[in-house]
């Protein structure tokens, strides 16, 4: 298999082809049913309110977040609670400041402008949105060379929805031009089960409040993954039971397909395993790492550690890779430390698990 390609992983957050297909029929369609996220939601939800009491046009929304969390979801959701049109576009997608004045000048007036990937656009592009943002104007250049001129165009207002997996990329003065910014957290396991319970009735799945419980563990904290590992473990309660998801048949499930009860994955596994097994919990160098797992240094690097970091089971030092206390627990070993307790710890294992 090949780990670069991240949406072969079923517990990847980015989505693959299948996903796209059912994501649609998923998607909650108003705040209401939008689950979670309670501080983005209720501040959207004022300031959507407060826009139509105006009878105004909503002030320009930036989602964002990790891949998977609900920023697409979202972004419809302004629209239909607007009960405004939406023109959805991404930053790739508009090469040349061109690209972009023909979508604004297209829009109605009121309408929602999602641009999803925002960070990816063009520079000239860009600067072509700043001035569309603050003052519903674009200065279209026709001709080339010398003879060029600018031809201002009047936009009618719109509100624009940029959604981005990278905030820190996006130059201050775009950012500064939203009114609104949500930044969508992790999912508590809670709320994946509500998300679960609600996927599980659109896809005419019987789950018991456990095995929803069993897969919102595994699901790294991601709607998407949710939604995914739900369907899979549908396939296998159809296949191997009467097609209920109970917590044992959940369990199974998700052993078949790998995901542990955290959700790691076997590639998570085996960058954990490695660092434990033997390096002695580290420290270690990501190449020494990626080799010993028979990985390339940027697929453990980018597709492993994130979520293992994130999980405070892995720990990125000056000095190398280090594993924490609880990565020892998670694959029930016991670090070296304890194993070797009086008889002296080797310079640098205090290090080892400060911090
Ligand atoms: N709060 C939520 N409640 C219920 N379902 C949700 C929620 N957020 C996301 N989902 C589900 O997760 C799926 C992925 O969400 P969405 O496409 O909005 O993520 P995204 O943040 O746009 O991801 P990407 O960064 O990959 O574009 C959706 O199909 C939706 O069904
Ligand atoms: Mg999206």
């Amino acid at each position: 298999m090949n780990w670069n390609d991240e949406s072969d992983r079923v517990v990847a957050a980015t989505a693959d082809g299948d996903d796209h297909a059912v994501e649609a029929a998923l998607r909650p369609k108003d705040l209401g049913e939008f689950v979670g996220q309670e501080r983005v939601r209720e501040q959207l939800d004022l300031v959507l309110r407060a826009a139509r009491a105006r009878g105004a046009t909503a002030d320009h929304v930036l989602l964002s977040g990790a891949p998977g969390l609900g920023k697409t979801t979202l972004s419809m959701i302004i629209a239909t609670e607007m009960g405004a049109p939406i023109r959805i576009t991404s930053g790739p997608a508009i090469q040349h400041a061109g690209d972009l004045a023909a979508i604004l000048s297209s829009l109605t007036e009121g309408e929602v402008l999602f641009l999803d990937e925002i960070h990816r656009m063009s520079r000239p592009a860009e600067e072509m949105l700043y001035m569309a943002m603050e003052d519903f104007r674009v200065d279209v250049v026709v001709g080339k060379g010398p003879g060029a001129t600018a031809i201002p165009l009047e936009l009618p207002p719109f509100t624009l929805v940029g959604a981005t997996t990278r905030a820190g990329l996006l130059p201050p003065p775009l950012r500064d031009r939203f009114g609104f910014t949500g930044h969508m957290e992790f999912y508590a396991p809670a709320e994946l089960q509500r998300v679960i319970h609600r996927s599980a009735g659109l896809l005419d799945v019987v789950i018991e409040e456990e095995g929803a419980a069993e897969i919102a563990g595994r699901s790294r904290g991601t709607p998407r993954i949710a939604n995914r590992l739900l369907r899979r473990v549908r396939d296998y309660a159809q296949v191997k039971a009467d097609g209920v998801i109970t917590r044992e048949i959940a369990a199974h499930a998700l052993q078949v397909y790998e995901v542990d009860g955290r959700g790691l994955d076997r590639l998570d596994r085996a960058v954990l395993t490695a660092l434990l097994k033997l390096f002695g919990g580290g420290p270690v160098g990501l190449s020494t790492l990626a080799v010993a797992v028979g990985e390339e240094r940027e697929t453990v690097e980018e597709v492993a550690e994130p979520f293992l970091v994130r999980e405070g089971l892995l720990a990125r030092t000056p000095r190398g890779r280090i594993a924490t206390p609880a990565a020892w627990e998670h694959l029930g070993m016991q670090p070296p430390q304890q194993v070797t307790r009086g008889a002296g710890t080797g310079a640098g294992q205090g290090d080892l698990f400060g911090e």
